[in-house]
């Protein structure tokens, strides 16, 4: 296993890599991996000759303080983590802040044609120009032939293939299914922080994500999204910050269905103080 917490060591030894003609995937993560990152680096492992993890929290995404402070960072349980997915194969990079941004710890403005100032970008201000920056920044250092991305944060992978185009860089972005728990719950980081009673709820988010792709067989997307908002209101421990029904290429709201479109339904959710995403195909 190979560990490189600076990006000119690990430029150089992917310099060597890249001569012999083998090809490199990328999986940028914050750490704190569970199986849903292992679906990602066990594809670009079929997929490549190496993969890189990329184990970074990333400051400039966080719009909220306390946020950022709690998240879980688990640098070698995360190492064993990957030791046990692969033997020795994965080349980890797990940098500091500084070695990311040269010093200067900042987020950069991106145009994504406003695909960021819904869902997630209209209730995390500034978090998609964050993601850009440091995604951005994963790409230029490693120079992947392929770069992988969960669907579990579907717009994050909408705006990263969007910067990607525009910035016309030269990797290939690759978007992975949601990965599940038994109960339906989507894997994140997150959930660790979940006490029991919020953990044994959760599921009821995914329930009602599959409920509403039915209804939307036959429903409205208005009628549907109001009949979700009431079922989050009575419920007892759940909170719902926002459901949409949107077009998945542009990620508008849907006023009229087409038959012509696809849509994805998109929620986020309060579990206490645990703020939980998940989205799914309607079509
Ligand atoms: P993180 O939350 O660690 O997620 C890393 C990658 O794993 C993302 O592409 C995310 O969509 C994917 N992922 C997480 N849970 C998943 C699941 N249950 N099923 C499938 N894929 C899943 O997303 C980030 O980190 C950061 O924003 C990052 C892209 C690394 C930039 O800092």
């Amino acid at each position: 296993m190979k560990i490189f917490h600076f990006k000119k060591e690990l430029s150089e030894y992917l310099k060597a890599i890249k001569n012999e003609d083998r090809s490199v995937g990328l999986v940028p993560t914050m750490g704190a991996l569970h199986d849903g990152h292992q679906s990602l680096v066990e594809k670009a492992m079929s997929d490549n000759d190496e993969v890189v993890v990329s184990i970074f929290v990333n400051p400039t995404q966080f719009n909220n303080k306390e946020d950022l402070i709690k998240y879980p960072r688990t640098l070698d349980r995360d190492v064993d983590f990957l030791k046990n997915i692969s033997g020795n194969k994965i080349i980890i990079y797990a940098p500091s802040p500084e070695d990311v941004y040269d010093g200067n710890v900042a987020s950069k403005n991106f145009n994504f044609k406003g695909l960021d100032s819904v869902m997630e970008g209209a209730f995390r201000p500034g978090h998609f120009d964050g993601v850009g920056t440091v995604v951005k920044r994963l790409l230029e250092i490693v120079k992947p032939n392929k770069a992988y991305f969960g669907e579990k944060d579907f717009q994050q992978l909408a705006i990263i293939k969007k910067m990607v185009e525009i910035h016309n860089l030269p990797s290939k972005i690759i978007g992975c299914d949601i990965y599940r728990a038994e109960d339906g719950l989507a894997m994140s980081s997150r959930n660790e922080r979940l006490k029991p009673k919020y953990r044994e709820a959760a599921p009821f988010i995914y329930k009602t994500l599959k409920s509403a792709k039915q209804k939307f067989g036959t429903k409205s997307a208005n009628k549907v999204s109001e009949w979700v908002k009431k079922q989050f209101k009575s419920h007892p421990l759940l909170e719902l910050e926002y459901f949409t029904i949107a077009d998945d290429k542009t990620l508008k709201p849907v006023n009229r269905k087409s038959n012509k479109k696809n849509y994805r339904a998109f929620i986020a959710v309060y579990a206490g103080d645990v703020r939980l995403i998940d989205n799914i195909a309607l079509n």
